[in-house]
């Protein structure tokens, strides 16, 4: 058949020639963090699932259970009929989780991101925006229609210069908590101090932070005790509370601007009741069993000295499950994976656009299901073939 596109196979092609195409594969999600990709079982370190709960049985027996009395899809926005009994639970309880008056779900986390930013802020601001920050809070600044003002990655003196000189009617800071490619942490209280400073409000997305780190698993502003400087506080069910969907805690106020005003939400279905009930007894498990991060912290500090010990380089000032291995050239980071998984081992290479140029790496995340044992054969496979000059053909990489 004629494309109707012509130019698209000259610009893949060019992707292809820079080592940047992506390949569809197909992953088979298996309990307690195996996968099988081509037929093959792998070690699964290429998930978001930290807490291995999207597999639990108690998940799955509420997830059932629901399924069975409320079928499959929600049939409807929130707004108009999809908001059940389940959703009206799941905010209550996320609020509690939260320690905050109210919540308010959206149909995932870049929904969530983008439906908020582009509700609070209007053209005439100015929005102060990490340069790692995860693309969704990037759309949703481009998408308010504000000026925004990239500052160089948790280089604070570069956004209080800019602040300082910053005439705008409203201005507000927006960063990741925990940054998704380089695993480290945003400086809370530092932000919250030039957010109190400059009347600028900040919005923190803590994607990568819920379940994972404070003492209740709040996240990073609970742990860096700042919940109560913080505007706005965005998360996801879809990472380490192991289901889908995205959330608002905060105000009713703002809770009541969202609903009416963030487009999101009121214009796309309302996340599966089923869904919803999952992601309930996963916050009860984050709340009853701290085991299961602490544990998970424990590990990652582990896999970093393992990786130490071997030579190979990662992010510093990254603490937590995401573990990057700079590889820095696009080719190298395909080919590493793909040898690391012929080994055994499913790890994801990161390239651009999604990490800087001269940057890609491979993406490895910890979950509570791997092993000590785990963790040292992997350190050890990484060694291997990163110390030697293997390159396996392009068809088999990732
Ligand atoms: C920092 C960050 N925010 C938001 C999201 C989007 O969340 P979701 O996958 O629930 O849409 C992601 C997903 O990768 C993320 O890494």
């Amino acid at each position: 058949m004629a494309s109707h596109l012509p130019w698209l196979a000259e610009k893949l092609e060019e992707l292809r020639s820079q080592h940047l195409l992506r390949a569809r594969r197909t992953v088979t999600p298996l309990p307690d963090g195996w996968c099988l990709v081509d037929g093959r079982r792998l070690r699964n370190f290429a998930s978001n699932d930290y807490l291995n709960l999207a597999h639990d049985e108690r998940l799955r027996a509420a997830a059932r259970e629901t399924l069975d009395q409320a079928g499959v899809g929600s049939r409807a926005s929130a707004l108009v009929s999809g908001r059940t009994d389940w959703h009206e639970r799941l905010e209550q309880r996320l609020a509690r989780f939260e320690g905050q008056p109210a919540a308010l779900l959206f149909p995932t986390g870049y929904a969530a991101n983008l439906g908020t930013i582009s509700a609070l802020v209007e053209p005439d601001d100015v929005i102060f925006c990490d340069r790692l920050n995860h693309a969704s809070l990037v759309d949703g600044c481009r998408l308010s229609g504000a000026r925004l003002r990239v500052y160089r990655h948790t280089r604070l003196e570069n956004l209080r210069r800019e602040l300082q000189k910053c005439p705008a009617r409203r201005r507000w800071i927006v960063t990741d908590t925990v940054f998704s490619m380089d695993g480290d942490l945003a400086p809370l209280p530092e932000l919250c101090e030039l957010s109190e400073r400059y009347e600028a409000p900040l919005i923190i997305d803590e994607a990568h932070g819920t379940g994972v780190f404070g003492p209740s698993g709040r996240g990073v502003a609970e742990w860096q005790g700042v919940e109560d400087r913080v505007a706005v506080r965005v998360g996801t069910l879809s990472k380490a509370v192991g289901c889908l969907g995205g959330f608002v805690s905060g105000p009713t106020e703002l809770v009541d601007w969202l609903w009416n005003r963030a487009r999101t939400q009121v214009y796309s279905t309302a996340l599966p009741p089923s869904v919803c009930a999952a992601a309930c007894r996963a916050i009860d498990i984050i709340e009853d069993e701290p085991q299961r991060r602490e544990r998970l912290l424990a590990a990652s500090a582990t896999f970093r000295q393992m990786l130490h010990a071997a030579g190979i380089e990662t992010i510093a000032s990254a603490a937590g499950p995401i573990v990057p291995v700079l590889l820095h050239q696009p080719d190298r980071a395909t080919q590493v994976a793909a040898e690391v998984e012929r080994r055994g081992f499913f790890v994801a290479a990161i390239r651009p656009p999604t990490v800087p140029r001269g940057t890609s790496r491979l993406r490895i995340t910890l979950t509570a299901a791997h092993s000590r044992d785990d963790l040292q054969q992997l350190a050890d496979t990484l060694a291997e073939v990163i110390g030697s000059d293997h390159a396996p053909s392009e068809a088999s990489q990732p």
